[in-house]
Formats: structure tokens, sequence, C-alpha cells
């Protein structure tokens, strides 16, 4: 990639930090046409040193897409639009400790996703990424076809419904809300075209996809579980280690990511925030 700011690629696949650029402010065209690539490209795009204020977050995200608000999350005070992504000392669980892509589970998923550290651990707590077009370039010709004839279908209601993951959880303590607003399943095709570079990726994911439309949950299992085991193969992960001020900005469609759970006893606190993107094509 081709680009007047120094960059730090974290592998070949996924991952790519930008020196130089201040998100503070007004971007320039240059600043949000090398984000845009490397988003396209590396999945995601990490910066340092950024010590937003939620007015320069919106800011920054607004560049790109108008924001698409999180229903789940507890919102930042006085800040509907920011979505509180914490652990607290106390607590055991942690937000998005399993592989998985924000908004599957919506007709028109998230483009992106925005986090922000405010407060992070003296160690752990880092976010692994997975690059899903490079996973799908990978398949034999053979099984892309396949996959390219099959749709999904996405739930958040295991997660955040009324009979859902975090109601279940002892230390949820008001930080998932409004499992009432839970929408219904959202179908979308196994294989979509990213909207600006058109490669294809594979969109499934281990948090959401529930089953494949028209299979049974058992023969649904048996290939996504294949997928699944092909996708967190080491070669297509970065891992991404935060300080406060660090932001990464994913690519919602063309990667999968994990937070790390490992900082028991310690306090972590980011702000995250998601914008908008379409229905999928394939
Ligand atoms: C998320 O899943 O959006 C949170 C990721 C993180 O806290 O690292």
């Amino acid at each position: 990639m081709k680009t007047m700011y120094r960059t730090r690629t974290y592998s070949p696949f996924v991952g790519l930090e930008l020196e130089d650029i201040d998100l503070s402010g007004d971007l320039s065209e240059e600043a949000t046409e090398t984000i845009r690539e490397g988003l396209s490209q590396y999945g995601v795009v990490f910066f340092r040193n950024q010590h937003l204020s939620s007015e320069q977050q919106l800011h920054f995200a607004r560049s790109f897409a108008p924001v698409d608000r999180n229903r789940f999350f507890k919102a930042v005070d006085g800040y509907p639009e920011i979505a509180e992504v914490l652990k607290e000392s106390h607590q055991r669980s942690n937000i998005g400790g399993g592989w998985h892509t924000d908004h599957s589970y919506d007709l028109e998923p998230a483009m992106g996703s925005i986090l922000l550290a405010r407060e992070v651990p003296p160690h752990g707590g880092d976010t692994l990424f997975i690059n899903m077009a490079a996973v799908f370039d990978s398949l034999s010709p053979g099984l892309q076809q396949t996959l390219e004839s099959l749709s999904a279908i996405h739930s958040a209601k295991h997660v955040f419904g009324y009979e859902g993951r975090w109601a279940r959880r002892a230390d949820a303590d008001g930080r998932i809300l409004n499992p009432d607003v839970v929408p219904e399943d959202a179908k979308h095709p196994v294989v979509i075209r990213h909207p600006k570079s058109g490669r294809r990726i594979l969109y499934v994911n281990p948090g959401f996809t529930v089953r494949i439309d028209g299979w049974t949950e058992s023969e649904s299992k048996a290939l996504l579980d294949y997928l699944y085991s092909e996708a967190m193969r080491p070669e297509f992960q970065c891992r991404f280690q935060w300080a406060a001020g660090s932001i990464a900005f994913w690519d919602n469609l063309m990667t999968w990511h994990y937070a790390l759970n490992d900082y028991h006893g310690y306090r972590r606190l980011m702000h995250r925030i998601t914008v908008a993107g379409q229905a999928l094509l394939n």
C-alpha cells in the first residue's frame, strides 16, 4: 500500500498501524483514503496516542459513515451513540470474549467499529483479529463455489435476549441492557462481496451465526465447525496490545475479533462507536 504515512503491518493478512495521523480534528483527503485503503486491505487499522474526547471520537467516526447506535451496551454518560465496553476489577466476564463479528444479526450490519482505549490493565486484555477474506481465499475452488450458493441465519437472541448468555451472567451489572429490543433473525449470504474492493469474504461467525438456511442444526454445525477451524488458523490472525489512547478501527464485514479475558482483578474500559453499513450482497 502506497501512502505518505509511516505504516507497520502486523501480519501479511491483517492489521496495519498508521503513524503520524492525528485523529482529533478534520481529516485530510489523503488521511481518509489511507484509512479506507488500509481497512479494505488489512481489515483493521491501529492508531496510537489518540486521546480523543467523545466529541472528537464521534467526529472521526462520522467522517466515514453515520453512527449505527448499539442497542445492548450501556452507553457513555451523555453520549448515547458511544457504547461502553467495560470490565471492572471485581467482574469475571468480559464483553466480546469469543470470536465474533459485530452486529451480524442486523439486516444491515455495521460497516465498522472504532474502539478507543480509555483504561487498560497493566498486562493482558489484548484483542485478536482475523481477516475473513484471506480465509475465503484459502479454501478450495469447489468449496468456495458451494459456499457461494448458501445463506446463513444470524441471531442475537442467544446472546442479548431474555434467555441469552448475558441474562444468565451474575456479574452483568447493567453492562448489557434491553433484551426486549433483540431483532428478528437476519439472513445473509455466506459469501459476501466487499463494497469497496469487491473481494469475496466468508461471512459467518461463531458469535451470531446459528445455522445455514434450509439445513438442520447438526448439518449446519458440521460445516460451520469446519469453516471456523480453518478461520482460526494462527496465520490469519494478528494481536493488538492496547495502551490508553490506542484506537482500533476494524472493517466489520471482513474481520472477526476476540477480546482476551486474561486480566482478572483489573479494570479495562473502552469506548466503541459502530458505523453504519448496508444490506450485504454476494
Ligand atoms: C468488542 O467485541 O467490540 C470489544 C473488543 C475489545 O474490547 O477488545
